[in-house]
């Protein structure tokens, strides 16, 4: 074997609640989708609130040791400050059917949808989303925390937030600079709590953010160095993580692409390897993930878990090779020393893929959204191979 992964090295598949739970009406997505701000609606999605036994059973085949879902905040508190001992106890039992079959539970607590009080009434830009958020936080750890292993308070903070405050393509849909920077600083600020709200009660909880991280490749020296560099760079991928490394355990990052920049002419594009591309278009570079990994280990010193990692492709034509090349480059970091902890793919079923609607394809397994069958594709038999041999 060329490539072996540490024993306890975390093999797993990830989805979100809104992108596969199906009917999840009382969020701001949901409203979003009725503006017809998508292309598609979510509608019933993967059913997954009443087909998870199916969705666990087939992580369960591929070998997986470890599962990342999120909750769905508008259904744990409907209306503002009533919890929904209904929806807790749901989660209750998925969280215990993932135990039962022998994967650890890495429990995202908000994966880009809130409550439609919420956001009618307050929004992250608000100062009290802190405490309203805070208070959902404690709720969950006290309720369900014994069956936490993973706790991911915040998912990619920096897309929503530049997509919903800044571009106006995810709700709230303003493109405010000021109100983009309020936001941001909430959400800084609720990290930190909510990373204090479980280490006082549930310290044996590994808690942290995930964010969202593409390396860019520089054309010059010169660029490298640069003033507006660094500030690409800071904005993008370091100002969330920079305000709340002391308030993580690990570090959760999220690999999809890599970008090349020229500031002379300038330019931005995809870096891509003999010109391959997703079906959305996005640049297959393996190696990025290596650049990331080693960026982040260097600028933190701490644990790190690749929390999703995957491709729209509906054909299942690259996504083996794909697992496989990220896998052998995230290996080579390991090897030099950067503290890896987990693997885990994007997705284990094709889901509602937010503005895109259902037709980018990210799973290991097709979905049917018809008879909401889910079936493997021949990616999936890959991936278990090399969960099943630790390695490849
Ligand atoms: C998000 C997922 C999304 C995936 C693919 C990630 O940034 O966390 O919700 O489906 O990218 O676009």
């Amino acid at each position: 074997m060329k490539h072996k992964f540490p024993d306890n090295f975390l093999w797993g598949v990830a989805y979100s609640s809104h992108q596969v739970e199906g009917n999840n009406i009382n969020n701001d997505w949901w409203e979003w989708e009725k503006k017809g701000k998508t292309k598609e609606e979510s509608g019933w999605s993967c059913d997954s609130w009443n087909r998870y036994p199916v969705d666990h059973k087939l992580a369960q085949d591929l070998g997986c040791n470890a599962f990342r879902l999120s909750l769905e905040w508008s259904r744990i508190e409907p209306v503002e400050g009533r919890f929904s001992n209904e929806a807790i106890e749901h989660y209750g039992k998925v969280l215990k059917d993932l135990k039962k079959r022998g994967m650890k539970r890495c429990v995202t607590l908000w994966h880009w949808t809130s409550p439609l009080w919420f956001t009618s009434n307050y929004g992250w830009h608000k100062k009290e989303s802190v405490d309203l958020f805070v208070r959902y936080c404690k709720k969950v750890v006290e309720e369900l925390g014994d069956e936490i292993d993973i706790f991911i308070s915040l998912n990619e903070p920096r897309l929503p937030l530049n997509r919903g405050y800044l571009l106006g393509q995810f709700p709230p849909g303003v493109r405010n600079p000021f109100l983009f920077k309020k936001a941001r600083k909430h959400m800084i600020e609720t990290q930190k709590e909510c990373y204090k709200t479980v280490k006082k009660t549930k310290k044996e909880i590994t808690c942290c953010l995930n964010e969202y991280y593409s390396p860019f490749y520089f054309s010059s020296k010169l660029e490298r160095i640069n003033f507006i560099t660094k500030k690409i760079e800071n904005f993008f991928n370091w100002k969330v993580m920079d305000e709340v490394a002391e308030f993580q355990d690990v570090i959760g990052i999220d690999y999809y692409r890599s970008f090349e920049v020229n500031l002379f002419l300038p330019s931005l594009k995809d870096k891509s390897q003999d010109g391959k591309f997703n079906d959305l278009l996005w640049g297959i570079w393996p190696e990025g993930i290596h650049k990331a990994l080693a960026e982040i280990w260097d600028r933190y010193h701490k644990p790190i878990y690749i929390f999703e990692n995957g491709l729209a492709d509906k054909d299942d034509k690259y996504r083996a090779a794909f697992i496989k090349d990220h896998l052998k480059w995230l290996h080579r970091s390991i090897s030099e020393g950067v503290d890896v902890r987990g693997y885990f793919h994007w997705s284990l079923i094709d889901n509602f893929e937010w503005l895109y609607g259902f037709e980018p394809r990210f799973g290991l397994c097709e979905m049917d959204y018809k008879t909401m069958q889910r079936k493997p594709r021949p990616s999936f038999y890959e991936y278990q191979k090399i969960i099943k041999n630790n390695g490849l």
